[in-house]
């Protein structure tokens, strides 16, 4: 069956909704009872029948008030139950029994490791029970789950616990009342046996939260900085946004299998173990990281996505852009530090930029979606945040909160759109966001150019802006959108010139590119400029601009914006990368090297930003600069620049790995900052010297008694197939072959080993106890690490790497189709590439669409990478 696309142009208010829903659950591995009892109300004028949302459900009865219906009462399909005659208000009494124990796709109520759990968004209540399942109905719920307490001592579910009691069959009982109406994606259900870590926050109304962590048995020693983190949220948000908890209770548990990073059920989040569970001794610096900001990131929705939620699916970067914008602030301002920025903006570089490029192009607002699952994606997630960016950008801190403060009142308690929250911010700030709409609407990255001119007679400097954004798979025509562009000009010392202008900049230097072209004129400007045109990336589009080299170099040594530093050796490296690619040159000027190494030995640039600036573009980000791509010189001219730079930048980087050294591990920003260095520093000593890498990555390994530098010594010995590699791996593996969430770190170095044994080695770790792919950290970890970061291999002459990731597809395509999709991502972007490689991507994808029991996701995404 071919699935069809559903249009947001054909949305329709809800014909029904329901008020308040008691749930009670009877778990049993493969036989859970769920029934149901609803208060249905008919909505306007309409003699339509009811019919709800319901998949994979064995119904057992219907009960209207009371009244049992017979099989002509109603009628039933694979996807929907349709009662025809109801009346405008009543009670409505389904049971079904369904199969967790069978349910591999993580989606509705399945089982992790022996605890059941669920997860329902986007749509996936309606494998729990018979439902409205949209956003746009709000219940009040009440849920009693029945279950063996010895087994499960923690049966919870949303809101607070209101009665406990043992059954006469010796079953335990237990009921939670929700006292906020909820659309059902925001129900969840958790019932196990965990260790539990409690605390407690006090709300600046003085209202006194209880906060509890559920983790896996044992694991209490990796449950305190999540803890840490979900206190700096709560007190974030309300110095921020001055946004307070609302219930009693707060509860996380961590679980081993699920498909996301986590979920922000309402007083309950379900979270991927990966972003509850470190300590120093199994995570890195990295990992807490991903902790802080996936806590305050479910943490946020309470306000944005809970109180105030979508109307329907299509306007998910209404709970999701902001909330990632608001979890990127709050981790800014718990590390203080420019280079979350460069972090984020990488992200959209690599990895946005090719969705917008590729087949899936969408909207931050889809208008098109065949499966909802496919459209958690970093389009909706992360340029939905930049978008968000942009108007706090263009309506400065103050006003953006005049727009938060005002949107929560006219919608607290709604179901709302994207439009709203735009008018919210409109209105509360008296500022044209007419044109700035365009995002919301537009597929693709804008591409602004850029020519100067500059006049010494007149002492004036004017710069020419036009932009386009070029067609999509989606959409062809495309209109011109409101683009805020921080601009900053330096002289040949890279001192700012103030700007004196009569165009209109707001915040002081941001201007608002509104059409197809545009100038600006500056007076006062003594000496020929070089324009910083889109400080701390303050759109996401690509900017043009003929730079000299020396321009370049300029902004990287000067420029105040850490962005626009690391911009600038970006570019200047992907000028020449580029160029070897092509055969126009071999090797990088001497004045760049020198510019490279004058800030590699710079004592004044803190160890964060210096990291960064000595990144070497990315394979993603170059590929997203071009139509089509020749991969293999593309590589090589990576390896060339590399080692060129790794020679001069030998000494220096060899000093420096010796002097940030630390004795022990602290997790404060210095202390981090200084081992990113360090490993950045040994990245380059490993291409200089090998051997010289060999034996520090040995030291580091055994020296240290933390994650993040044992990791560090790890991924260098495997990236450079250093002597010791397969030693150091092999201890690794004796250590934490126990524990699954380590051995992810482990997996994927294996994925990306850039060696010729890679695929014999890939066979062989398939067979590892560890590896499951029905585990979603697992696959990933492996899978992700070959296919999206072992270019060399994936992209084999043979064809063999793209056959790999298509057996791997084929497999989940039954067992998880949601990762299924995610995974095969690298190959539908065939287009990208030259031949041969497109053609063998493209045999590949053919084959998996003729599967006979291809699921909706891969449809949709195979089609479109096809058609
Ligand atoms: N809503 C979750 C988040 O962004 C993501 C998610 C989507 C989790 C779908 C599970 C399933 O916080
Ligand atoms: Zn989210």
């Amino acid at each position: 069956m071919t699935a069809k696309a559903k249009l947001l142009s054909d949305y329709r208010s809800p014909e029904f909704t329901i008020d308040q829903i008691d749930l009670t659950i009877e778990l049993e591995p493969q036989a859970t009872r769920v029934t149901s009892v609803m208060q249905v109300r008919r909505q306007g004028r309409h003699n339509n029948p009811l019919v709800l949302e319901g998949e994979q459900l064995q119904l057992q009865s219907v009960a209207i008030d009371g009244r049992m219906l017979d099989a002509t009462g109603y009628s039933q399909t694979d996807t929907h139950l349709t009662i025809a005659e109801v009346g405008d208000a009543f009670e409505l009494n389904i049971v079904v029994m369904i199969n967790p124990q069978a349910n591999t796709s993580l989606e509705g109520l399945y089982l992790s490791d022996g605890a059941f759990c669920t997860q329902c968004e986007a749509e996936g209540f309606r494998k729990i029970t018979y439902y409205l399942d949209r956003p746009d109905v709000l219940a009040r719920f009440t849920t009693t789950i029945i279950g063996d307490a010895s087994q499960f001592p923690f049966m919870l579910s949303n809101g607070n616990q209101v009665a406990k009691q043992q059954l006469d069959d010796g079953r335990t009982a237990v009921t939670w009342q929700d006292p906020f109406p909820k659309p059902c994606y925001l129900f969840a259900l958790v019932a196990g046996d965990f260790d539990l870590l409690e605390d407690s926050f006090q709300t600046m109304s003085g209202r006194h939260v209880t906060l509890q962590l559920f983790v896996d048995k044992g694991n209490l020693d990796r449950a305190d900085y999540a803890m840490a983190s979900l206190k700096n949220a709560m007190a974030w948000d309300e110095q921020v946004y001055g946004l307070e908890y609302d219930l009693d209770i707060y509860m996380v548990v961590a679980v081993d299998f699920f498909n996301m990073g986590a979920m922000e059920n309402k007083g309950l989040n379900v979270f991927n173990s990966k972003y509850v569970l470190a300590n120093a001794r199994s995570a890195t610096d990295q990992d807490f990281n991903g902790i802080e900001s996936v806590i305050g990131h479910e943490y946020f929705h309470n306000w944005t996505g809970n109180r105030v939620t979508c109307r329907d699916w299509f306007q998910l970067s209404l709970k999701e852009g902001l909330t990632v914008f608001r979890d990127q602030c709050f981790s800014e301002d718990m590390t203080g530090s420019a280079v979350n920025r460069i972090d984020d903006v990488a992200i959209i570089r690599s990895h946005q930029f090719a969705e917008d490029a590729g087949p899936m192009a969408h909207p931050i607002r889809p208008q098109s979606v065949i499966e909802m699952n496919n459209f958690y994606t970093v389009t909706v997630y992360n340029k939905g945040a930049e978008v968000i960016r942009m108007m706090h950008t263009l309506l400065g801190a103050d006003g953006f909160r005049r727009g938060m403060d005002l949107y929560f009142e006219r919608h607290d308690g709604q179901a709302v759109t994207c439009d709203d929250f735009v008018q919210a911010m409109e209105d509360a700030n008296a500022f044209d966001l007419s044109r700035f709409r365009t995002w919301y609407q537009q597929a693709g990255t804008p591409e602004v150019s850029v020519t100067d001119h500059y006049n010494a007679e007149t002492q004036t400097y004017t710069l020419n802006f036009s932009q386009q954004t070029p067609a999509t798979a989606d959409q062809s025509d495309k209109t011109a959108t409101h683009i805020p562009l921080r601009i900053g000009l330096y002289d040949d010392t890279g001192a700012a010139i103030p700007l004196n202008t009569e165009a209109k900049l707001t915040d002081g230097n941001v201007y608002s590119l509104l059409t197809e072209s545009a100038s600006v004129t500056f007076d006062h400007v003594k000496t020929a400029p070089t324009p910083a045109l889109l400080k701390g990336f303050s759109a996401p589009i690509k900017l043009n601009y003929q730079y000299s080299d020396v321009q370049l170099l300029t902004l990287a040594q000067h420029c105040e914006d850490g962005f626009t530093r690391w911009d600038a050796i970006q570019s200047l490296l992907a000028r020449y990368i580029w160029q070897i690619a092509d055969g126009e040159t071999s090797t990088l000027p001497q004045n760049i090297i020198d510019g490279v190494l004058a800030i590699a030995s710079d004592g004044e640039i803190e160890a964060a930003l210096k990291a960064r600036l000595l990144q070497l573009p990315t394979v993603n980000g170059l590929v997203n600069q071009r139509q089509q791509i020749d991969i293999h010189p593309l590589l090589n001219a990576l390896d060339v620049i590399r080692e060129q730079l790794a020679s001069a930048l030998y000494d220096c980087c060899l000093a420096l790995y010796q002097q940030l050294q630390q004795p022990d591990y602290q997790l404060d920003a210095e202390s981090i900052a200084k081992r990113s260095l360090s490993a950045s520093c040994l990245g380059w000593i490993a291409a200089a010297n090998p051997p010289a890498a060999d034996q520090l990555c040995v030291a580091l390994y055994n020296n240290s008694d933390n994650m993040t530098e044992q990791l560090n010594a790890l991924t260098i010995a495997n990236r450079f197939d250093l002597a010791s590699r397969n030693s150091l791996m092999d201890q690794f593996e004796q250590r934490w072959q126990d524990d699954g969430l380590v051995m992810d770190k482990w997996l994927n170095l294996q994925g990306c080993w850039n060696s010729e044994q890679c695929f014999g080695n890939l066979a062989k770790v398939e067979g590892k106890p560890f590896f499951k792919l029905t585990n979603p950290n697992r696959a990933r970890s492996l899978i992700a690490g070959f296919s999206a970061m072992n270019y060399r291999y994936f992209h084999a002459q043979d064809g063999s790497g793209y056959q790999w990731l298509a057996e791997k597809i084929q497999n989940l395509n039954s067992i998880n189709p949601q990762i299924a999709a995610r995974l095969i991502n690298p190959l539908t972007q065939w287009r990208k590439f030259t031949a041969p490689q497109a053609d063998q991507m493209k045999a590949q994808l053919e084959q998996i669409y003729q599967l006979s029991d291809l699921s909706k996701d891969l449809q949709e995404i195979v089609g479109k990478s096809l058609g």
